[in-house]
């Protein structure tokens, strides 16, 4: 199992390093693993120029997985949009066809005060959601500003053929099997055609799956039942830029940025995993990020991409017996708990390992 370290820029060298120590505490164990690192984002414009290196391009085709701390900062801002380090990233995700983003959503019970909804409809919340990452309204032709009858319209076209389709909802119904078993389908069929398709697909795909229960649900009643009562979810799959609306909202459900992993995977399960926090320039260098959404994005990683469960279970109850022993990193501090940073962090996830 290869697997490529891009820790990238502000907080991610320090996360991923925490990340880095429990991949080599199960290697230690037993676990074969090679891990090689690599520049992308700001650091990599630092160094070659490029935000996407060749040599980067190379180690993230022959690696099995990517491990990706975060990139971007101030400095990068006043560059043109090829050399941003964001830029690195939509490369990558090209590159490597990452069409499946997987999100799981989950509020540790320890940490039900830091959302902002009431914590008896969050406490214990556990979704994952399941965005197509690589087709929809984002990518489809034709698109753009033009003069029609003496003033501008803007026009973007929403499409998606049946295999883009059935391809996400296998991932969908297959990561229900591991979890409780339901798949809601995220659309909005009553007005626009290609999510009838969508719907249609979905249904049809769910055949295979009779272990599975399926259900539909419109995108606005789905935006509004996450706030009401998302303890009704288990998976969530949907399309790109439902996705990437509904992700958002689901994810600050739990209220801290710095516990949420993610996977982007395609269809050989090689996947780039990553938190779903930025680079966080503003606590950048001072030991007080949290590290455990990079650490949980490792066990996504071992689970997705290697099918190592038992490895994959393991650091996730590392973390949970973490945050019941109290230890809080600022961003989920709170009286009474006992205060850690970055590196002390990493050592109590390797000491319940
Ligand atoms: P951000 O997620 O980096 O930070 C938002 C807030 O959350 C900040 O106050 C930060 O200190 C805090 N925070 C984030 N991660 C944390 C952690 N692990 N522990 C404790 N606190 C944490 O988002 P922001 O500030 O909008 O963007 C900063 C830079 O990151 C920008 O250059 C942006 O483009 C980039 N970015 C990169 C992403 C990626 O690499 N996938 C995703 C989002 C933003
Ligand atoms: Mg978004």
């Amino acid at each position: 199992m290869k697997i490529a370290l891009l820790a990238g820029d502000g907080i991610g060298p320090e996360i991923v390093a925490q990340a880095e120590r429990v991949l080599r505490f199960l290697m230690a164990d037993g676990l074969k693993m090679e891990l090689e690192s690599g520049l992308l984002g700001g650091c990599a414009v630092d160094a070659t120029g490029e935000p996407f290196p060749e040599a980067t391009r190379k180690l993230v085709i022959e690696a099995d997985a990517v491990l990706l701390g975060a990139v971007g900062g101030l400095k990068y801002d006043n560059l043109p949009r090829e050399k941003r380090p964001e830029q690195g990233l939509l490369t990558i995700r090209k590159t490597l066809n990452l069409f499946a983003n997987l999100r799981p959503v989950i509020l540790y019970p320890e940490l039900a005060n830091a959302s902002t909804l009431k914590p008896e409809i969050v406490a214990g919340l556990d979704i994952l959601i399941v965005r197509e990452l690589t087709g929809d309204i984002y990518f489809g032709q034709p698109r753009g500003i033009e003069q029609r009858d003496g003033q501008r319209v803007g026009f973007n076209t929403m499409i998606y053929s049946e295999s883009e389709i059935r391809r996400i909802a296998h991932i969908a119904f297959q990561a229900a099997r591991r979890r409780q078993g339901k798949v809601c389908s995220v659309d909005k069929m009553n007005v626009l055609e290609c999510t009838q398709l969508w719907r249609d697909i979905v249904t049809e795909t769910a055949q295979t799956y009779p272990d599975v229960a399926l259900t539909h649900m419109l995108v606005d009643n789905a935006a509004m039942q996450l706030v009401r009562d998302p303890k009704q979810f288990d998976v969530i799959v949907t399309g790109n830029m439902f996705g990437d609306i509904l992700s958002d909202e689901a994810s600050m459900l739990t209220g801290s940025i710095g516990m949420l992993p993610s996977a982007s995977l395609n269809d050989q399960n090689k996947g780039l995993y990553e938190p779903i926090h930025g680079s966080a320039p503003d606590i950048a260098g001072k030991n007080i990020a949290n590290p455990l959404a990079t650490i949980l994005s490792t066990a996504m990683m071992l689970r997705y991409s290697f099918n190592q469960e038992i490895a994959a279970s393991r650091i996730e109850h590392a973390v949970k017996k973490v945050l019941k022993q109290g230890y809080r990193t600022a961003d989920i501090f709170e009286s009474g708990m006992k205060r850690v940073g970055t590196v002390e962090m990493g050592d109590a996830v390797l000491a319940n390992m």
